[in-house]
């Protein structure tokens, strides 16, 4: 038992509308998905402790429309629609930095940080509605919408547990890819890729989806929790032996890995009494947190474009797949990873994505897919599906994703996507 078990979320009944390739490939279906989604929803656009000085900013472009969040000399945030009232260029063209003051590189206009212009007589920047959570800041074009609290529904409370507003970012890549946005997502509501695309993982995390819990809510989103910090119980006949990367998430914490063998099963249970006696003294807050949360991934996917995946005390990860603004085959694919106060000298954060990313520090990386890697193993691995899933999506002769039982989280996102297509502009 654990925190998911004992806060089981709605799960609302399921369909069984099927998931065609034109969802993937169509411009119309795009539109339609501009008109009636993403211009209704609410949307991650920042990580409030990544911008922490008055001017601090950061641009996001999503679909056809570029998006600036700024820190007010107040300490609050504003989001403002990233150009010139008047001859429509980009006021920022820098993806993050400081500022003083907007200007207008062809006009030659200005404005405060709060969208006030210096020349009285000149328009304003509106704001746009934003708000944040765990960190995480949300922004809405919709006037309409419901309060961010209500639009994530239960996935508010969980996330509140983790007190991570401070946790600072240790990796970021932002990587052009040739797939539909829905591609990445998908794959992030599904766990049955696991043993085939993770196959490093069950050294330290469980991969039978039998011993997942799912939820998903009616608000549209949808939460797994995997326990880690053990071998995979798939694991018991064969191979069975703490490795390297278990081996790292055992020693910060004074677990002497040989002490484990012969009984590889109890190191999830070991360490959760280890960072229960020693977390606060290390500068986490896990008071709130049950102890299955302490080791266990938590992953979350928010409707519509967002994973945040907690793994046990120590660090959160955000995937972000935003939309190209024109070409339904092609999507902006986010990898931003933030390490909690106390995690700083932790070992076990490179046991869990590979040593190399946090060696490149919190410089965010823009590339395209294909010139590098990410340098976080699961992540690079997810992409290395995606590519290829597209160009089979628009196959004559493909009618249609097949879905297993364990994927009604995949189900219930297409579901909450029509339920949105549905509804009026
Ligand atoms: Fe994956």
């Amino acid at each position: 038992m654990g925190y998911a078990h004992s806060h089981r979320w709605s799960n609302p009944s399921l369909g069984t509308a099927s998931i065609t390739g034109e969802r993937y490939t169509s411009t119309g279906f795009m539109e339609r998905e501009w008109n009636h989604i993403w211009s209704k929803v609410w949307l991650l656009i920042a990580r409030a402790a990544d911008i922490p000085d008055s001017g601090d900013f950061m641009v996001e472009d999503i679909g056809t429309e570029s998006f600036v969040t700024v820190r007010q000399h107040d300490g609050s945030l504003q989001v403002f629609l990233n150009h010139c009232p008047y001859k429509g260029g980009r006021l920022i063209l820098e993806p993050e930095g400081n500022i003083e003051a907007f200007w207008s590189p062809y006009c030659g206009s200005k404005w405060f940080l709060n969208g006030q212009p210096f020349n009285a007589s000149e328009v304003i920047l509106p704001s746009i509605r934003n708000d944040s959570i765990a960190g995480f800041v949300f922004m809405t074009m919709n006037k309409n919408a419901p309060s961010l609290k209500e639009y994530l529904g239960p996935v508010w409370d969980d996330w509140k547990r983790y007190k991570s507003e401070d946790w600072v970012r240790t990796s970021a890549a932002s990587v052009s890819v040739n797939c539909n946005w829905k591609v990445p997502q998908d794959n992030s509501c599904e766990s049955y890729h696991l043993p085939t695309v993770h196959p490093q993982g069950e050294y330290w995390i469980e991969h039978d989806y039998k011993q997942c819990v799912f939820d998903w809510c009616d608000e549209g989103h949808n939460r797994m929790a995997i326990q880690m910090g053990a071998p995979a119980q798939s694991l018991r006949d064969k191979d069975l032996r703490i490795d390297d990367q278990l081996a790292s998430m055992l020693t910060p914490w004074g677990l002497d890995p040989s002490d484990f063998v012969g009984r590889e099963y109890e190191t999830r249970v070991a360490l959760q009494k280890a960072k229960r006696e020693q977390a606060e003294s290390k500068g986490y807050r896990i008071e709130d947190l049950d102890d299955d949360q302490l080791t266990d991934a938590y992953h979350y996917n928010i409707f519509p474009n967002v994973t945040v995946s907690f793994a046990g005390c120590e660090y959160v990860s955000m995937q972000r797949m935003r939309p190209h603004p024109q070409d339904p085959e092609q999507c902006y694919y986010d990898n931003f990873t933030f390490g909690a106060k106390g995690s700083e000298n932790d070992a076990d954060l490179d046991g869990l994505g590979g040593k190399e990313w946090l060696q490149e520090g919190r410089e965010r990386q823009f590339f395209t897919y294909g010139d590098r890697l990410m340098n976080r193993t699961i992540a690079d691995q997810d992409l290395s599906v995606v590519v290829g899933q597209q160009l089979g999506l628009n196959s004559r002769g493909f009618t249609g994703v097949t879905l297993s039982q364990q994927e009604h989280r995949l189900q219930r996102f297409h579901e909450v996507i029509d339920q949105y297509l549905e509804c009026p502009k």
